[in-house]
């Protein structure tokens, strides 16, 4: 298997078609076995994601194979002998650092003879990328792309078999494959993806081109995941989709998303449910009345509105205005009055002006957003944004983007503040990177919050006031 699939066509792969990967997985435990006893270690594995939270989930499912097929995690990625890069496409700049991570990693591979290199993610779903990998990077082992991670065993058997590359790329999706395993970062919470791909085609954006079409999972096979999470010790649920909203359109159930919410908020022992991302063209009043009702569904919703200006809202091909925007938020508040709102938002799309800017700038100061991820536009060959006129360099658009971040930051930063003296209940994830006496942890709405605390607490609801805070997170003590 030296190429494309021959027709570039998925073939229909399904619950029996894991079956066989576990045939995969076991050889190769068998093998790895065998490398133990020769060389007094197990073999190493190393992931590298880029990109969203649906890359982050995939990763997961990575890791679980990997380690039934007997890899343990390496204590650098130089020093590992499986690595593996999970990538993203949506902006320029993580591709960059693929090709310049790929570089280092030449030599690395060179001074251990075991070391092998995979590739995989919306990167390698662009014809021009695999081939500057065949061309450019040849010491790199594996290639495949968004629609057959559930192949990663066979994958790899065949290259230990043939000693040489192997690609494996397709065209379009197959059959949902269910049940992967899958090894969690946290114990406590977990993300759970309730589609794939998406059909908005907004005209910047790479994704509808490297995740396919969109398809939903069984509300059957997402609940059924759920309360099998719940019972393996989950309190928090974030169910992913490129735009949920449009969840359940192409299943023959009645269904749609804020049925599915529903029906997860009604999941015995389930504490908190998020979702994300939300597409403000189709949500519908029926979901923030869901909102409003399921007391376990979190006061938070990510609602990306990219640009206040309606000339480039229709370049962009969103299907809103402005003022829609600001409707369907002034809708959310009423019924739901504590809701954060957070957003996505990009600047220097082509032909964007100074009074397109301010257009954004107003949304950003009448919805007083608790976050926001700015992102400078990064032009995607093969997108209809990429073939517009008056691209705009990047040097110019940084002092719009500034302007940009500084509207933004004083308006979270005094979302920030009305926190301040009040107790929340805080899920504590982790130590906090910068200061080992603190945990950080997430309220209802998101906000993050670092509090003095023993690290005993990760994984529970501690209760916390905050007593300060900065632009991007909260202080807290416990209570
Ligand atoms: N350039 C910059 N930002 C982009 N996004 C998607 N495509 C691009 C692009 N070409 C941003 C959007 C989207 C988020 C996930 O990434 O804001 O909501
Ligand atoms: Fe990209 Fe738009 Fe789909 Fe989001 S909704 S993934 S921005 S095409």
């Amino acid at each position: 298997m030296n190429g494309y699939n021959s027709d570039g066509k998925a073939p229909n792969v399904s619950r029996e078609e894991l079956e066989r990967q576990k045939v995969f997985i076991n050889k190769i435990k068998d093998l790895n076995d065998e490398f133990e006893k020769e060389n007094n270690r197990k073999k190493t594995m190393f992931i590298s994601t880029f990109g969203c939270q649906m890359n982050a989930h995939d990763s997961e499912k990575i890791d679980g194979m990997l380690k039934q097929m007997g890899f343990v995690d390496a204590d650098c990625e130089k020093n590992a002998d499986f690595i593996i890069y999970n990538t993203c496409c949506v902006r320029e700049n993580a591709e960059n650092k693929v090709y310049g991570n790929l570089g280092y990693l030449k030599h690395a591979k060179a001074s251990n003879p075991f070391m092998k290199i995979a590739l995989c993610g919306c990167m390698m779903q662009e014809n021009d990328v695999v081939e500057t990998i065949r061309k450019k990077y040849r010491h790199v082992d594996i290639v495949f792309g968004t629609f057959n991670l559930y192949k990663l065993p066979e994958l790899i058997f065949t290259n230990i078999e043939t000693d040489g590359p192997v690609f494996d790329i397709w065209k379009e999706h197959g059959e949902i494959v269910e049940d992967l395993p899958s090894i969690r970062k946290y114990k406590f919470k977990s993300s759970v993806n309730i589609m794939f791909g998406c059909d908005n085609f907004c005209s910047y954006c790479i994704v509808p081109y490297v995740r396919g079409r969109e398809r939903s999972r069984s509300s059957f096979d997402i609940l059924n995941e759920i309360r099998a999470l719940v019972k393996d010790g989950v309190r928090e649920v974030t169910l992913l989709g490129q735009n949920v909203n449009s969840y359940g359109k192409n299943l023959d159930e009645n269904i749609n998303f804020a049925k599915l919410l529903r029906m997860v908020n009604n999941i015995d022992g389930i504490e908190r449910i998020r979702f994300m991302t939300s597409h403000p063209k189709d949500l519908s009043d029926e979901l923030i009345s869901v909102m409003a009702e399921c007391d376990r569904v979190c006061g938070h919703i990510h609602l990306p509105f990219q640009s206040g200006s309606d000339r480039i809202l229709e370049k962009m091909n969103r299907k809103y205005t402005k003022e829609k925007y600001l409707e369907l938020v002034s809708k959310i508040k009423e019924k739901i009055p504590n809701i954060a709102i957070t957003t996505d938002i990009i600047v220097g799309f082509p032909g964007e002006t100074a009074n397109d800017v301010d257009e954004t700038i107003d949304v950003i100061e009448k919805v007083k957003f608790n976050g926001a991820f700015t992102f400078i536009y990064s032009k995607r060959t093969g997108t209809p944004a990429a073939a517009m006129e008056n691209q705009i360099p990047e040097d110019d658009v940084k002092k719009q983007f500034n302007r940009v971040i500084n509207a933004l930051n004083p308006v979270v930063y005094e979302k920030n503040k009305s926190h301040i003296g009040k107790v929340y209940k805080v899920l504590a994830e982790d130590v906090s990177g910068s200061d080992e006496r603190f945990i950080t942890g997430r309220l209802e709405d998101n906000s993050l919050v670092h509090f003095e605390a023993d690290k005993g607490v990760i994984g529970n609801i501690a209760e916390v006031e905050i007593i300060d805070c900065k632009t991007f997170y909260l202080i807290g003590k416990s209570v």
